[in-house]
């Protein structure tokens, strides 16, 4: 049996052309190194057609059913969760250069007990973490990815603290590519890596930190045939603008209060501001949700621009967390995120470690899970409540980037009570309640029914 390939109903293409975040130069082809040819700062990706056509040409109801009808479709474009919402997408020009691995299309969660514990009564998670390679980075690299392939690259590469080696790793493997991956050394989940490995990859552990590892890769693009997939390739930020397309499909394009995200080299900050942007500018949507950007206290370089230099310029910071996925002091997007935090009315905070770890166990306990990055959602949106930045009676949405499995060794650590030293373990505290070690036992049913009678003693059931 096979798939059609091609979509069973189609609207007006996306053409789209690249611009300067800076200094507004056009252009439609890129770099190399995927700045800008006359100043070097980022390239974003607009569309002006929707400008000169009047931008309710396709008309939002018309575009919102072509997109639930998709959902129908068997074709592999269609049942990709980015390629779905094509028309806010660039057209590539033949769509058998797009690689899916059906991607997208993740749940959106009810939190009821992270609810109780925010006092926040609407709250939901949008689960990342459930794309095929486990993080939302498949979501930019299927588009980013295949417009490599339309553009005849053999190799594809990326600076990572992970996920995307995993994601580019899969996706180059799926075109036919090959990919190369330079990370920190040791400062990588094995879990991530060990994807990496799998799909391919030649995969360099290097000596130095992220913000390293893109600074040398920025130079090695410049002297090889290499297609760079970090999320500073605007084509990334196309793809995982669906996050918020497909969110607001999910709750009957009805604009939640706030959406909330964690922030490292904020690309996807970026990505999902940018969406609502546009979806507003489109009719998509009639209101605008706030987004807000968390980081970890030690990578808080986003905080200290923000607060010290009014978002004016950069502030890098030399970058230490466990949770290792957002380990960044000097983010590349800085400026796309500092522009859709102010555009929407968002804010930036930052949590610590032990705020973090909690955070993510109340999250496990949820039976949902998430890595430790992004747990800190929950950890801020505490955070923003006590500031009464969020009310009690709005609406939520965290966004989980990344799935629990990606970072056992935190995961192991925490309930073992190894993560952090003994003076802040908080053993009777809320995070003494929250450890689940494993337990070592005699292989007798006394001894079994000892530990359950003794579990259900210290925490009943329905408690
Ligand atoms: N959460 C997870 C799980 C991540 O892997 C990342 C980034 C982020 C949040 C932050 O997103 O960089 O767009 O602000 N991971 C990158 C990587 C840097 O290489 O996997 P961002």
């Amino acid at each position: 049996m096979s798939h059609s390939t091609t979509s069973a109903t189609s609207a007006p293409r996306a053409t789209f052309r690249f611009r300067c975040i800076a200094c507004g130069d056009l252009g439609d082809a890129t770099r190399q190194d995927l700045r800008c040819s006359a100043c070097g700062d980022l390239l974003e990706i607009i569309y002006p057609h929707w400008k000169q056509e009047g931008a309710r040409s396709s008309r939002p109801e018309d575009c919102k059913a072509v997109w639930r009808q998709r959902r129908l479709s068997f074709a592999p474009i269609d049942s990709s969760g980015v390629w779905r919402f094509r028309e806010m997408l660039p057209a590539l020009e033949d769509e058998k250069c797009v690689i899916t691995l059906r991607e997208g299309n993740t749940p959106l969660y009810e939190l009821p007990r992270c609810s109780r514990i925010t006092g926040v009564s609407l709250l939901f998670a949008k689960h990342q973490g459930m794309n095929p390679t486990g993080s939302f980075k498949d979501t930019g690299m299927t588009v980013a990815a295949s417009f490599a392939l339309q553009a005849g690259f053999r190799w594809v590469a990326c600076a990572s603290t992970g996920n995307t080696s995993a994601s580019m790793a899969a996706y180059a493997a799926r075109g036919g590519m090959r990919s190369l991956v330079l990370v920190p050394e040791g400062k990588v989940s094995w879990s991530k890596l060990s994807q990496a490995l799998d799909y391919g990859a030649v995969t360099c552990q290097l000596r130095t930190d992220f913000d390293g590892c893109l600074r040398l890769l920025q130079e090695v693009v410049l002297r090889a045939p290499v297609y760079q997939l970090n999320s500073i390739n605007p084509f990334r930020l196309e793809g995982q603008k669906t996050l918020a397309l497909e969110l607001l499909e999910q709750l009957d394009w009805q604009a939640p209060d706030h959406i909330i995200v964690p922030g490292g080299n904020l690309g996807n900050s970026s990505a999902i501001g940018k969406a609502l942007l546009e979806m507003r500018e489109l009719g998509l949507i009639s209101s605008l949700p706030k987004l807000s950007v968390i980081q970890a206290e030690g990578a808080n370089a986003l905080v200290r621009t923000i607060r010290e230099a009014g978002g004016k310029r950069l502030i890098p910071v030399p970058a230490e967390t466990r949770a290792t996925a957002i380990r960044i002091g000097n983010p590349a997007s800085w400026k796309k995120a500092v522009r859709v935090i102010e555009a929407t009315g968002g804010t930036c905070e930052q949590v610590s470690e032990i705020e973090m770890a909690q955070a993510k166990a109340e999250i496990g306990a949820e039976g949902i899970g998430c890595e430790p990055a992004s747990a800190v959602t929950l950890a801020g949106l505490k955070k923003l409540v006590r500031q009464r930045f969020v009310k009690p009676e709005e609406s939520v949405i965290l966004v989980l980037t990344g799935n629990v499995l990606k970072d056992p060794e935190f995961t192991i650590d925490f309930h073992r009570g190894e993560l952090f030293p003994a003076s802040a373990q908080n053993a009777g505290g809320e995070l003494g309640k929250l450890r689940r070690p494993p337990l070592t036992v005699d292989a007798t049913l006394g001894a079994v029914m000892k530990t359950l009678q003794e579990a259900e003693k210290s925490q009943p059931a329905n408690g």
